[in-house]
């Protein structure tokens, strides 16, 4: 059984983990900004770049100590490298490389977007490719065809905000804390989805695409009106997102023959309103639903290590000299889409 180290540093979360390649998870520590940020409402890219660098290299120690393990026992090190916030992401990659380099063991750059797209694997070892993904995260939304390691088709992504960008968004106009997807669904467990209408962006269009820019606007007026309960506006825009996902995913479905589950992953997938509507679209389809623990879906370095693992397998690893990437699509021949808030 071989390990790899596994570093993740693109975002807020400074994490480590030691992942088998027969899947065991066998030591993890994630360490959370959130208080950091907090009074900001959002991540700051500096405060997070800073914090990744303080904490990354006792977290790593701490990781190794949980396990009982030394460098020399995992095969490869692998760390995000790219896309994200750039600062963050050169620490959690020179990290990695300082420590290939010490070791004398391989380094892996891992796409943070293949971690999110790998991860159901992790969590099923029955999960066979193709599959059709719906990857939503704070800065993507993309359904694509995962055909195998490396091999992503980008069937749709969005035209301008990402579907937790939205989730946040909406929590700060309704004023919720920071970060915003896990308080919102919270408060929409309270509401009524029906008290105020909403727009569903793209629905039935014959464009592939998602669109939340709109939504986000409508739930500002719906604020602003002051007449709605908090909890009903977030109820309302909850739904009016999962409409919009099972549109496009109802839509993408036709497109992806021959794909053995539908699967959801990102931290967007630990939404449990966006979990349900993806198993009864599937179970309507004939398709297996996959999606990883809610701890695997939000960032998390064990999906790193397991990316590590599926690309160690087919003999790869990268030079010590990789460079860190703030922009790197899954698929990289997919079409530019209109918009202007575009996230490949
Ligand atoms: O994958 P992730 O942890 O980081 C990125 O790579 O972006 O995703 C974070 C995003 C945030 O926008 C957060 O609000 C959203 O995922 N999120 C949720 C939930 N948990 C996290 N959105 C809706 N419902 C949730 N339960
Ligand atoms: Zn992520």
């Amino acid at each position: 059984m071989g390990f790899i180290l596994g570093i993740e540093s693109s975002c807020d979360e400074t994490a480590a983990a030691l992942v088998s390649d027969t899947r065991e998870i066998r030591a993890q520590r994630i360490a959370s900004q959130d208080d950091a940020h907090r009074p900001y409402g959002g991540v700051v890219p500096e405060i997070a770049a800073r914090a990744h660098a303080e904490r990354i290299t006792p977290l790593v120690q701490a990781t190794l100590a949980d396990a009982g393990m030394t460098l020399d026992d995992v095969d490869a090190i692998a760390a995000t490298a790219g896309p994200g916030l750039i600062g963050g992401v050169m620490v959690g990659l020179v990290t990695a490389k300082a420590l290939a380099l010490a070791s004398g063991k391989p380094l892996i750059a891992i796409n943070h977007l293949e971690g999110h797209a790998l991860s159901p694997r992790l969590a099923d070892a029955t999960l066979e490719f193709p599959y059709l993904l719906l990857l939503a995260s704070g800065g993507h939304c993309q359904l694509l065809l995962v055909e195998g390691v490396g091999r992503y088709r980008r069937l749709a992504t969005t035209i301008d905000d990402a579907l937790g960008e939205a989730f946040d968004k909406t929590a700060k106009i309704i004023g919720l804390g920071y970060p915003g997807g896990p308080a919102v669904e919270r408060m929409a467990a309270q509401g009524n989805a029906k008290a105020v209408p909403l727009p569903r962006p793209l629905l039935g269009s014959a464009e592939p695409h998602f669109s939340f820019a709109g939504l986000k606007s409508a739930v500002l007026r719906a604020k602003q009106a002051g007449i709605h309960a908090d909890a009903d506006i977030a109820a309302a825009f909850q739904q009016a997102a999962v409409d919009c996902v099972i549109d496009r995913t109802r839509r993408a479905l036709g497109q992806a023959s021959g794909a053995t589950a539908l699967v959801v992953a990102g931290g967007v997938a630990a939404n449990k309103a966006i979990r349900a509507a993806l198993e009864a679209l599937a179970s309507a389809h004939g398709l297996r639903f996959v999606a990883p623990p809610i701890a695997l879906c939000t960032d998390n370095a064990a999906m790193i290590a397991w990316a590590g693992q599926e690309r160690f397998g087919t003999g790869q690893s990268d030079p010590l000299d990789f460079a860190a990437r703030p922009r790197w699509p899954l698929d990289p021949a997919a079409e530019p889409v209109r918009g202007a808030g575009v996230k490949a």
